[in-house]
């Protein structure tokens, strides 16, 4: 069984996502896996009321295509549910509209911060109690400094507070950049170092504020399909183009988070799907291997309207292929 397809980084081309539902109607796909940055890439400017605008653009992606695009397919494809989250290009202030739209389509999941049950292996079981163990999906969105301007999906890696190439050594990053929710009243800012040490603790306290959460699942990594948008430091997954130098020190090619990558060695999760560098699946692979651990990075190629799609079996996350599928 090849059922199950991984996506990441389509940043709101219509006719992108409109292939994928298609390739995933004729595969007749269990599950499908989005790995963040959704919407089209809003122009990132420092005003306030362009920053507004920038949300506002992406609000009117995801209730005039995104939305309608999957609940239409996700109505008449009940055998299919969509494991999503969002990525540093993607405003959280939208993040609401999406939860509804996770609390309305029972097969939708908006997986930000949180811990659900992969719903084909709850069937699974029904049939096979005995044969078969539960898989679960978690997500996590945060990426470290240096994607851009937009600071709600940011954290720093750990305490040395590594900060962009080149950046005025006196500017607070966070104060720096824009925001689509204010920060105040959310948490006191954590590293990903913090809420990956604590991960379980971390995605029970942040998805309380809805009510029709299901109750407290057990957290077992080596269950758990983990969804990051940012991929692991220093594989063949995160690779960007490379940057020139900053004072005749090379820029490192390798931008991903050291911390996610040790989390990954220490707790050997099930799966790892990840996003964040589109060329990564072109400069290294799609895939790399941590220990025991699968990792994923399916890559975009969507500025050349071409869909890049990993089809792979969750039972047996080793069986995977790569295809890339032009939308023209
Ligand atoms: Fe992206």
């Amino acid at each position: 069984m090849m059922q199950s397809i991984a996506v990441t980084d389509i940043h709101g081309n219509v006719r992108i996502y409109e292939l994928l539902l298609r390739v995933a109607a004729t595969w007749k796909a269990t599950s499908l896996f989005i790995t963040g940055d959704l919407a089209p890439s809003a122009i990132l400017e420092s005003s306030p009321g362009e920053c507004a605008d920038g949300a506002a653009l992406q609000r009117d992606f995801f209730c005039h295509d995104f939305i309608p695009l999957f609940e239409a397919f996700l109505v008449n494809h009940r055998h299919t549910d969509v494991y999503v989250i969002m990525g540093n290009d993607d405003r959280r202030a939208n993040e609401e509209l999406l939860l509804a739209f996770d609390q309305r389509v029972s097969n939708f999941h908006l997986i930000n911060d949180r811990l659900v049950e992969l719903r084909e292996s709850r069937q699974m079981k029904r049939f096979f109690p005995d044969d078969v163990s539960m898989l679960y999906v978690c997500g996590y969105p945060y990426v470290t400094p240096g994607a851009g301007l937009l600071m709600d999906w940011v954290k720093y890696d750990n305490g040395l507070h590594l900060r962009p190439a080149g950046m005025d050594p006196c500017a607070d990053l966070f104060e720096a950049g824009i925001h689509s929710v204010p920060i105040d009243g959310r948490e006191t800012r954590t590293t990903i170092a913090d809420d990956l040490a604590r991960f379980e603790t971390f995605m029970q306290r942040t998805h309380t504020n809805s009510s029709n959460r299901p109750g407290r699942l057990p957290y077992d990594p080596a269950r758990t399909i983990h969804l990051f948008h940012s991929p692991p430091y220093g594989t063949q997954l995160d690779l960007a183009a490379p940057f020139g130098s900053v004072d005749r020190v090379r820029r490192n090619e390798h931008v991903g988070s050291s911390e996610i990558r040790r989390f990954i060695e220490r707790t050997q999760p099930y799966l790892v799907l990840c996003g964040h560098c589109h060329e990564s699946a072109v400069l290294g692979s799609y895939r790399d291997q941590l220990g025991e651990t699968r990792c994923v990075n399916p890559g975009s190629q969507t500025h050349l309207n071409v869909l890049s799609l990993v089809q792979f079996d969750v039972e047996d996350p080793t069986k995977m292929t790569q295809l890339y599928v032009n939308a023209d």
